[in-house]
């Protein structure tokens, strides 16, 4: 019986499962597309029921394939997606987060969140969120590339302080938010979603990871990914479009890594000593 997968819960209460699925590059290659539906609904069936998209992902694309992976299951799945900066205006939110739902067939998103930094004011954008939630859109809205400073400048802005979380780059080899932005949000409960977790999978021909999962008869990508998953209130969100590596990747909940092998592995990819600015991919 594989281990249950540890859930993180939201500000507003709702618990997801700390591992699920990414769907970048999702959508981009008609041929693919059955694959790729396969893939996520292999991920559903092992409980990694959070999914993770975007409507610049294929340009509405992998929300398509989204859309498809959840019909008729829609109530058991988590749905995250994202509008663009550019569209994060008071009306343009609510116009992009329409024809998202449009595209996935779907009448709610669970946690809608702002791509990136644009110029839109935040305060705007956090209007249309709002907006949103109260018309049952969305369940919850976040942020994504924050940091420190811009959830500080956040929390100022009326209703900022409904923030569900932060998408932000975190694996073993980016592990610049460990100094300060994981540390801010744990300590006000607001959820990391780790993206590229796998290092957009270069991080399995690394050789240490390499060593250290043999050892641990796990694979490079689980290593990875239990790496992410030791570290409270932090969702990791693996792409894959493989159902075999969805099935490998759900197994990485039942590493049990020690601490020395910990400890080798923070000698080989060294937690930050001061600050670095937050890395975007
Ligand atoms: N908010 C943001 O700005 C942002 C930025 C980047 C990503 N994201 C989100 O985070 C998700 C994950 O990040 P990501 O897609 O950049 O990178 P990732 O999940 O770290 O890596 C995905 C890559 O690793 C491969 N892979 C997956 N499982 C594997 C395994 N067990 N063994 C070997 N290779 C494996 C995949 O190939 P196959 O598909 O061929 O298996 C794919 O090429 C995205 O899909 C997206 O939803 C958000």
């Amino acid at each position: 019986m594989p281990a249950s997968i540890p859930t993180v819960a939201f500000p507003h209460g709702i618990a997801v499962p700390a591992l699920g699925q990414g769907t970048w590059n999702m959508g981009e290659k008609p041929p693919e597309a059955r694959r790729e539906i396969d893939s996520l609904r292999a991920g559903l069936d092992l409980g990694m029921t959070l999914i993770d998209t975007a409507e610049m992902y294929a340009e509405g694309g992998a929300e398509k394939i989204t859309g498809e992976a959840i019909r008729g299951r829609r109530d058991k799945v988590f749905l995250v997606s994202k509008v663009y900066p550019w569209n994060a205006s008071r009306k343009g939110t609510i116009e992009a987060c329409e024809a998202s739902l449009s595209r996935m067939g779907t009448d709610r998103i669970d946690l809608y969140l702002l791509h990136w930094r644009g110029n839109h004011p935040l305060a705007e954008t956090v209007a249309a969120f709002e907006a949103l939630k109260a018309a049952g859109k969305i369940g919850a809205w976040g942020v994504s590339n924050f940091d420190v400073e811009d959830m500080e400048e956040l929390l100022e802005v009326p209703d900022g302080g409904n923030v569900a979380a932060n998408q932000v780059l975190y694996n073993i080899a980016r592990r610049g938010i460990e100094f300060d932005l994981l540390p801010w949000c744990q300590k006000r409960n607001i959820p990391v979603m780790a993206y590229s977790p796998i290092e957009q999978g270069r991080i399995v021909s690394h050789p240490e990871i390499i060593r250290i999962a043999k050892a641990n008869q796990a694979t490079p990508a689980q290593l990875a990914l239990a790496f992410v998953l030791k570290h409270d209130g932090v969702i990791a969100i693996p792409k894959t479009s493989s159902a075999a590596r969805v099935a490998e990747n759900r197994d990485a909940v039942s590493l049990d890594i020690s601490d020395e092998d910990w400890a080798t592995l923070d000698a080989a990819f060294p937690p930050p000593a001061r600050k670095k600015p937050l890395e975007m991919l």
